[in-house]
């Protein structure tokens, strides 16, 4: 069946590649509905996107409707997706505040509908803190970005703020609507994130790991349709909408909440960064510093994805393995030593990839396919690329019950 694309366009000068995103949806076989702000009218007539749209375009909110159908309400209901593209800074700050002012932060608001922004706009404006706080407070919030591109910018700067080209976007969406529900009726586990290991009340130790890569995981998932338990070491991030979190301290701590929830689960991804060692003793009061030097024993910690791997039924098992040489000779090892299904490998020692970055570069190995040598891409992407294989595992099991 058709899918319907609420279009929304606001007043950015990046706003004629939405008439080519338009016409690019419309050939795909879309119904477009364009909605334009005030400013975005400024920038590209409504007479261009009605004529590519093929449907008249909404602009003012109280224009006298023809038939007793209030727009911002049928738009709303009607619509398998709303993208706005460009959004502007101004645009996504009203729709943080949750204000309702135009047609189109009114019908984002009444909508049910995932919503996609396409944000468009000067450097100084995307790094701005409050741009950033309130992007970061949508995503949260389950409102889905595309990234913008570095590059010239219209004022003649350059850096980052720039929208994608109409066939970027126009391939993002597609790829929202074939992945959309592939993950359905699936319990994936995800883990993330360090954990600490108490040496007395006031120190730990610990790693580099920021839960970035484990949560993108847990949120994509979630997206796809799965149910979605997080385990998650100590971390800054928000919880990702509609997962459930369980949050720990130490791997022992860990290791329990897994296998609590393990027999529950049809899919692990274990991306935490758990500790291998715990000091052997946690000393109930601070350790003072009168000493030169200070030994501490460590013993190791139980090792959690041998334990899924020797208990997994037909489950399927995700392991990380972050290396800092000959890693997808260590990657191929830890996925038969540990009976993995897949294991995903990183150099931590290339640039972007590793802890506390947004991107990775990153192989996907499997016991049966070529290794997928992926490229540089933002966290949020390999999470995709994971879930990907993981999707093609599924069927080959449902195809064999
Ligand atoms: C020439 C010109 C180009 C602009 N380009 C952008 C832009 O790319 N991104 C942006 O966020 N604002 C841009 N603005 C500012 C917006 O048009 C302004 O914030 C406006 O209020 C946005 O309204 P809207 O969000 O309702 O469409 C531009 C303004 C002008 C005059």
């Amino acid at each position: 069946m058709k899918k319907n694309i609420v279009l929304g366009v606001t007043g950015s000068i990046a706003a004629y590649k939405a008439a080519e995103i338009a016409s690019l949806l419309v050939k795909k076989g879309y119904c477009v509905q364009v909605i334009m702000t005030p400013a975005a009218t400024q920038f590209i007539t409504p007479l261009t996107m009605q004529a590519i749209s093929q449907q008249p375009v909404h602009v003012d909110m109280f224009n006298n409707p023809k038939e007793w159908d209030i727009e911002h309400i049928s738009l709303a209901q009607g619509a398998d997706l709303v993208l706005v593209a460009p959004a502007t800074a101004n645009l996504i700050g009203l729709v943080a505040g949750g204000t309702a002012g135009n047609l189109l932060t009114t019908t984002i608001m009444a909508t049910k509908a995932p919503v996609v922004f396409a944000p468009a706009m000067n450097t100084g404006m995307y790094e701005n803190p409050i741009f950033q706080h309130w992007m970061s407070f949508l995503k949260g919030m389950g409102y889905i970005f595309i990234e913008p591109e570095e590059g010239r910018l219209a004022c003649g700067a350059k850096g980052k703020g720039r929208l994608p080209a109409p066939e970027k976007v126009v391939a993002f969406v597609e790829h929202f609507f074939s992945h959309q529900k592939d993950l359905d009726g699936q319990h994936v586990l995800v883990t993330a994130g360090p954990t600490r290991e108490p040496l007395d009340p006031v120190r730990f130790l610990s790693n580099y790991s920021s839960g970035k890569m484990g949560y993108a995981l847990a949120q994509e998932a979630r997206n796809r349709g799965a149910q979605v338990t997080l385990i998650s070491g100590p971390t800054t991030l928000d919880t990702p909408e509609g997962v459930v979190v369980t949050e720990v301290e130490t791997a022992e701590e860990m290791f329990n909440a897994v296998k609590a929830v393990f027999p529950l689960v049809d899919i692990v991804i274990k991306a935490a960064a758990v500790a291998d060692f715990r000091p052997r003793q946690q000393v109930i009061d601070k350790i003072k510093k009168d000493r030169a030097v200070l030994v501490v024993e460590l013993d190791r910690t139980d090792d959690i994805l041998g334990y899924l791997g020797e208990h997994k039924s037909d489950q399927i098992l995700v392991g990380f393995a972050a290396e800092t040489g000959e890693v997808l000779k260590h990657a191929h090892e830890k996925l038969a030593r540990k009976n993995l299904d897949l294991i995903v490998a990183n150099d931590l020692t290339v640039e972007g990839a590793g802890f506390q970055v947004d991107t990775n570069v990153a192989t996907i190995i499997s016991k049966d396919r070529t290794p997928l040598i992926l490229p540089k891409m933002t966290k949020k992407e390999l999470a995709c690329m994971v879930l990907d294989e993981i999707v093609k595992l599924v069927k080959v099991q449902k195809e064999a019950d």
